[in-house]
């Protein structure tokens, strides 16, 4: 692990790896830990960044929302320090909200968008005023009860009952998230932007993934985006639910690891 002073905040990634590099942006609320059979795969071949997302891990919380804009000039900011001008971009589910805004701002650090069990639109009424009350549940009782709710929606049924190791390791991402920046990340993707009518502007080589049985951001989102983003592939993902790369760890290594080498020919 390393550790970088950025924008008045102190960010721990991961850097492993020589190759085009390749940064990888987790969800909510995991940390860079959640990539590390993609981080062990992908550096054989390639310069692999996995940050902490701001507020999660071990990257410093703000008390203001931690907006995915935010996110995403942390991550800009990064990749400047270390000398990284372009990268394949991957995100999952927050990590992709925070890749597509990274892309709208800064479309030249990324020469490839991978956007993995994610959504293109904003929250809704309804949706926005949960996560205030998750928020506040968050920072009052920590992160427990949050862990407990999410667990069911996260996994494919059969991931919860079949592999506990999974389950295990969701819940402990979940656990070690400081309340404090699972409440800004709540309140930063309440405020999320509806990037829907930016896709059909997106022209880097994009790969879509999602889990079959993903309930949080149903295939339904990955087809829009398919639709919307021109000549971009997509790959569903049998068996898996929300957090694809580890229900369903060796297929989406071989969708990630064959996307990114056909990026090189
Ligand atoms: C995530 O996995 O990053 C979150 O479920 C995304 C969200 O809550 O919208």
């Amino acid at each position: 692990m390393a550790k970088a002073s950025i924008r008045g905040i102190e960010i721990g990634y991961d850097e492993v790896g020589t190759g085009t590099p390749v940064v990888l942006l987790h969800g909510y609320p995991f940390n860079r830990s959640m990539w590390s059979e993609q981080i062990e795969v992908l550096s054989a071949r390639h310069r692999v960044l996995a940050p902490d997302l701001r507020g999660h891990g071990e990257t410093s919380a703000t008390t203001q929302p931690a907006t995915m804009e935010e996110m995403a000039k942390d991550v800009a900011e990064l990749m400047e320090k270390l000398n990284i001008s372009r990268a394949a971009v991957c995100g999952l589910s927050m990590g992709g909200y925070v890749a597509l805004a990274l892309y709208r701002m800064f479309p030249l650090r990324a020469r490839a968008l991978v956007l993995a069990d994610t959504r293109p639109g904003p929250d809704t009424e309804e949706a926005r005023a949960n996560r205030e009350v998750q928020a506040k549940k968050a920072l009052e009782e920590g992160m427990a009860g949050i862990a407990d709710a999410m667990l069911p929606k996260l996994l494919a049924p059969n991931t919860v009952a079949k592999n506990p190791g999974a389950v295990a390791r969701v819940r402990d991402m979940m656990l070690k998230t400081k309340p404090e920046g699972a409440a800004a990340a709540l309140r930063g993707m309440a405020q999320r932007r509806d990037q829907t009518s930016f896709l059909s502007r997106v022209v880097a080589p994009a790969l879509i993934v999602v889990g079959s049985e993903d309930m949080i951001t149903p295939v339904s989102e990955s087809e829009l985006m398919h639709r919307e983003i021109g000549g971009s592939r997509l790959k569903v993902i049998e068996g898996a639910g929300h957090v694809s790369n580890i229900e369903q760890t060796e297929n989406f290594n071989h969708v990630l690891s064959t996307f990114l080498r056909d990026l090189e020919v």
